[in-house]
């Protein structure tokens, strides 16, 4: 069976990591006969605002909507507004194809360092984090009246929908409930006494469902001072859309940084493609050495072979890269070393070739 996967690089070193991460890829087809890829490259980003006025085109969500899969770069450059490069083109794909789970693995990896004390205790990073990916906090939903009078005021709306919630609630129990972990709803009814008490009822009633799963609840502000002293309390995570993107960079921040952290955007109904891609950004202050650590978009390469139901090539990605971050042979300055991004690529198909 071949896979027909839609590649978005972007821009900054977002091309320069999603080329490792098809490296990877095309390895594998090498390697597993029985496996075949097929890519196609959009150009659609920061560069093709300035040249054609928006960020992807107008039929892009028609263009992308029979692949099995979208692997993303990332987007956002100066020069574009972040608020257009980020709805224009990521939000889009997201709610254009129902995207509403975000998972993002958090997981100190064998050779990868944490800034946290060296401690087993402070060492048992491994969770999932379950974030809802269509509403929320990022709904879009707001106002700006009296702009620039002193009466100035501006609406920013959470939108929380019974459907919306429930959903990401349930995906996050089935989740727990198949891997026997136990689940931490993470909110802030305290203070959020519409969203997040409806957030908090919703996780409750949901849980009826599910006897079977042991279940936690945090406030948000807690859970942030609990991930940095007692992160292995945490084993499944759900959360809303603005908490999730917060913990998850704090997430990254205690297990290696942001060149080493992986995000899905599933659409679990399957009937559109769901998309891969780093958790980082186009970091310009580095865009252009080589010298990116691509190794969170291989692990994104990880989470598409889980998504074909390939788990086996998806667990002997993510070995890989801790090999190649135990043994050191070939880290980015990132992690302390010296190699170059696309080094750290072709040391990572060496180790899938030998394995
Ligand atoms: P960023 O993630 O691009 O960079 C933050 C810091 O981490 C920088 O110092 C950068 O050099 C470093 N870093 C990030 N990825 C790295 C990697 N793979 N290897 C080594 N170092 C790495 O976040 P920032 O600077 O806040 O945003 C830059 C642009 O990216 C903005 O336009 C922003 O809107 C966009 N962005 C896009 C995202 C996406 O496409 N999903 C996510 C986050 C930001
Ligand atoms: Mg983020």
């Amino acid at each position: 069976m071949t896979y027909r996967i839609a590649v978005i690089p972007g821009d900054g070193i977002g091309p320069e990591v999603t080329t490792e991460g098809l490296k990877v890829l095309k390895t594998i087809e090498e390697l597993d006969p029985s496996l075949s890829f097929s890519f196609e490259s959009f150009p659609w980003g920061c560069e093709y605002y300035t040249e054609n006025g928006k960020m992807m085109d107008d039929d892009g969500i028609e263009k992308l909507k029979d692949f099995d899969a979208i692997y993303l770069g990332a987007v956002g450059f100066p020069g574009v507004p972040d608020h257009i490069s980020l709805w224009d083109l990521l939000l889009k794909i997201r709610k254009g194809f129902d995207q509403y789970v975000n998972l993002r693995p958090i997981k100190l990896l064998n050779g990868s360092s944490t800034p946290l004390k060296d401690d087993p205790k402070l060492r048992n990073i491994d969770m999932l984090v379950v974030r809802e990916n269509s509403e929320g906090e990022y709904a879009g939903a707001g106002d700006w009246l009296f702009k620039g009078k002193p009466e100035e005021v501006v609406l920013q709306t959470g939108v929380f929908s019974r459907k919306g919630t429930e959903r990401i609630i349930r995906h996050a129990f089935e989740i727990a409930k198949e891997s026997g972990k136990s689940l931490t709803s993470i909110s802030k009814g305290n203070a959020l006494n519409y969203s997040m008490v409806f957030w908090d009822e919703v996780f409750e009633e949901v849980s009826q469902d599910y006897p079977e799963v042991t279940t936690y609840s945090y406030l948000v502000d807690a859970a942030a001072m609990f991930f940095v002293t007692d992160p292995g309390r945490f084993e499944i995570v759900v959360t809303s859309n603005l908490f999730g993107d917060i913990v998850t960079d704090l997430g990254a921040g205690l297990a290696g940084g942001l060149g080493l952290a992986a995000g899905a955007n599933i659409n679990p109904e399957r009937n559109y493609p769901s998309m891969f891609e780093p958790v980082h950004g186009s970091a310009p202050d580095i865009a252009g050495k080589g010298i990116a650590n691509p190794l969170a978009a291989v692990w994104s390469v990880s989470q598409i072979l889980d998504h074909f139901g390939h788990e086996d090539w998806g667990a002997r990605v993510l070995e890989a890269i801790e090999t190649v971050l135990t043994e050191k042979k070939a880290n980015t300055p990132d992690l302390g070393g010296d190699a170059s991004t696309s080094a750290v690529g072709t040391e990572l198909c060496r180790v899938l070739e030998e394995k």
